[in-house]
């Protein structure tokens, strides 16, 4: 689509503390197109032209969160439930933003379908938006979530492992396996193979005796075929007798581990409380 062929368009944005430098377009209104730095509400996300227009709104908002549920709360990180349907200019405001950051995405106009899972960082100023990823109250093709986005500020600490641990999380509430919408970026496939590894090779090393794709499927939420290419891309899997068989020597193991990196930070799954969407 044209959106693919134009150039990045708005340089900076400030938001909250941060003033951040763009990576890609995004198509923002018009009226917003000209403007080198657009000035965003950090609570509503509504973006402006001036410094003195987000001023003077910042004195008449008064949201200190993003509107919707907080259904996980762990020392100062909080994750809200916004229904795209009930906050519609929240969440097409939330994909503006996040276009400024994705690449390859289309943005979703019809932002009714999704819920978004912001994360926030809270103080006694209000919770400040670290994240968040998107989700479709229904999907077919068994997505459990469609875009992730780290703020640059916060990425390369850990919230976006968090993030997908907890769409993941959710995944397992609901009974169901699932998989990220494709195509991911570099980035993001870096961090989804990270955590793969990572939860794949924590149960292998712990479990005793023969354990199946099934098995650990039904045990992470994480979807077969991921399964499959994850232990199938670090060598793990052989084919003997017209079966998969998942080699789990510790000392192996262990490397991978090592170079799968950090483990990112921790859903204490305790803190969360959720029904799913009906
Ligand atoms: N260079 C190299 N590796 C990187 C990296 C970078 N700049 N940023 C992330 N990674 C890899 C690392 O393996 C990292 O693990 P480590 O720090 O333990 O080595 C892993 O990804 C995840 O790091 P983490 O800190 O948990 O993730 P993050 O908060 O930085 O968020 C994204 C990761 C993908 C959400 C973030 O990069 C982002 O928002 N990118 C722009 C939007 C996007 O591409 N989204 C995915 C497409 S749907
Ligand atoms: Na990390």
């Amino acid at each position: 689509h044209e959106e693919f062929t134009k150039v990045k368009n708005i340089a900076t944005i400030e938001l909250g503390r941060y003033e951040i430098e763009t990576w890609y377009f995004s198509p923002f209104p018009a009226e917003y197109s000209d403007s080198l730095k657009l000035y965003f509400c950090e609570f509503c996300l509504n973006f402006m032209k001036r410094k003195e227009q987000l001023q003077r709104h910042m004195k008449k908002c008064d949201l200190k969160h993003p509107p919707g549920d907080e259904i996980y709360r762990s020392g100062t990180l909080s994750m809200f439930e916004v229904d795209g349907k009930k906050n519609r200019v929240y969440g097409q405001n939330l994909c503006y933003l996040a276009k400024l950051f994705l690449d390859h995405k289309t943005l979703y106009y019809d932002v009714d379908l999704f819920l978004f899972y912001v994360l926030c960082e809270c103080d006694d100023r209000g919770c400040h938006m670290v994240g968040y990823f998107s989700k479709e109250k229904q999907s077919e093709e068994s997505y459990n979530l469609a875009c992730i986005l780290t703020l640059p500020p916060y990425q390369r600490k850990g919230y976006g492992k968090f993030l997908i641990a907890f769409s993941y999380e959710l995944s397992k509430k609901e009974g169901k396996v699932g998989t990220p919408e494709r195509p991911l970026s570099d980035l993001g496939l870096l961090s989804y193979r990270g955590y793969w590894t990572r939860v794949l090779l924590d149960i292998l090393k712990k479990h005793k005796g023969n354990i199946s794709i099934k098995e650990l499927s039904d045990m992470t939420a994480i979807k077969a075929d991921d399964i499959l290419t994850t232990l199938q891309s670090l060598e793990l899997i052989q084919y003997r007798k017209g079966q998969h068989v998942i080699c789990a020597d510790p000392k192996v193991l262990d490397r991978h581990l090592k170079a799968a990196g950090r483990g990112g930070l921790e859903v204490d799954v305790s803190k969360l409380i959720w029904t799913p969407y009906k």
